[in-house]
C-alpha cells in the first residue's frame, strides 16, 4: 500500500479519496475549503494538509480531481503547488476534466522534476465515484502509467492508457462528444412523446430494449418525464467541457456541428437558471 495524497474533495475527489483510504492507503488530502478536509479525515481517517505542497510531501503518487485548467495550474504550480512538494520517482495522477494542452503542460513541468505525470479524466459520475465504478482514460508513458494503475483501480471498474500525455483528455472528449448529441436526440423522443400523449414511461422502457436504449435513457428517462434535474454532472461542467472539446475540434479540423449546437442550447438551460442541473435538463428548454 503506498503513501497517496488526494488534491480537491468535491463530488468527485471526495469519494475517491475515501476508496483509496478503504484501500488501505496512507492518504493526505488537500482541499481549498478545509472544512471539507478535516470532515474527510474524521470519515475516513488518514491526514490534511493546508496547501498541495505540503500534501505532497513524501508521497508515492498525488490524485487531483478539481474544476478546470486554472484551478489545477493552481494546484500543481507555483511556491505552495504539488510539484513543489514531490521528490523525484513520484507521479502526479490528474483526474480533472481538462483540456489536452494543459496535460501536456503539466507533464513537461513534472518531467523536468523528475516526476511522470498521467493525465487521467474519469467517466461514471457521482455514482460511479461512490461505488468505485468509474472509467479511467489515461495519458502518459507506459512505465509511468503502471505503477499507478493498482491504485486508480481502489475507484475504477476499467482503466486504460490511451497515449502519450494529453491522450486521456483527448478520449474524454469523445466521450462528451458521443453525449452531447445523445442527450438532445433523447429530450426531443420525450418531449414528442409528451405530445402524442403517449405514457412516456411506459415508451421509454419498451424502446430502451431496442436500438434506441443507451446509459442516459436507463439512467435519465424518468427524471426527464418528470422534470427533476437537481443531481448528477452539472450543466455549467457540461459547457466547460463542450468549450474545451470546440477547441480541440477547431484545431485538429474534427466537424462538430451536433456539439457546437448543444453546447448553445446548455447556454440557454444556464440562462433558465439550470447551471447545476443535470445535463439531462437540456428538455426542460423543450418543455417551456
Ligand atoms: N460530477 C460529475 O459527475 C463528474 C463526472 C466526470 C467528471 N467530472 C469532472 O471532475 C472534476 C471535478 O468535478 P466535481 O463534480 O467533483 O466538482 P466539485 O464538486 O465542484 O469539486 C471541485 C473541487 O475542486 C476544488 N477546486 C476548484 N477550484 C480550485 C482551485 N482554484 N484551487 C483549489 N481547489 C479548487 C474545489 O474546492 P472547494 O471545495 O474549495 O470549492 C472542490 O474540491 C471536473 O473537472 C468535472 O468536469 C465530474
Amino acid at each position: 500500500m503506498a503513501k497517496v495524497a488526494f488534491l480537491g474533495l468535491g463530488v468527485m475527489g471526495s469519494p475517491m479519496a475515501g476508496h483509496l483510504a478503504a484501500k488501505g492507503h496512507d492518504v493526505t488530502v488537500y482541499n481549498r475549503t478545509s472544512a471539507k478536509a478535516e470532515a474527510w479525515v474524521a470519515k475516513h481517517g488518514g491526514a490534511h494538509a493546508t496547501t498541495p505542497r505540503e500534501a505532497a510531501r513524501g508521497a508515492e503518487i498525488v490524485f487531483a480531481c478539481v474544476g478546470n485548467d486554472d484551478d489545477l495550474r493552481s494546484v500543481v504550480l507555483g511556491a505552495d503547488g504539488a510539484l513543489a512538494g514531490m521528490e523525484r520517482g513520484a507521479t502526479f495522477v490528474d483526474h480533472t476534466t481538462a483540456s489536452a494542452e494543459v496535460a501536456r503542460e503539466l507533464a513537461a513541468a513534472a518531467a523536468e522534476a523528475g516526476i511522470g505525470f498521467v493525465d487521467a479524466p474519469v467517466s461514471g459520475g457521482q455514482a460511479g465515484a461512490e461505488n468505485g465504478v468509474l472509467t479511467v482514460m489515461c495519458g502518459g508513458e507506459a512505465e509511468t502509467y503502471a505503477k499507478v494503475e493498482p491504485a486508480i483501480m481502489s475507484f475504477a471498474r476499467a482503466s486504460r492508457l490511451m497515449g502519450p500525455a494529453g491522450a486521456g483528455q483527448l478520449t474524454k472528449m469523445v466521450n462528451q462528444i458521443c453525449i452531447a448529441g445523445l442527450v438532445q436526440g433523447l429530450s426531443e423522443g420525450v418531449h414528442f412523446a409528451k405530445r402524442a400523449g403517449l405514457d412516456v414511461e411506459a415508451v421509454l422502457e419498451v424502446i430502451s430494449k431496442g436500438a434506441a436504449g443507451s446509459w442516459q435513457m436507463e439512467n435519465r428517462g424518468k427524471t426527464m418525464n418528470a422534470g427533476t434535474f437537481d443531481f448528477g454532472f452539472a450543466v455549467d461542467w457540461m459547457r466547460k467541457d463542450l468549450g474545451i472539446l470546440l477547441d480541440e475540434g477547431r484545431r485538429n479540423g474534427a466537424k462538430l456541428p451536433v456539439s457546437a449546437l448543444v453546447d448553445q442550447f446548455y447556454a440557454e438551460v444556464q440562462s433558465m437558471g439550470g447551471g447545476r442541473w443535470d445535463t439531462s435538463s437540456l428538455v426542460a428548454r423543450l418543455e417551456r
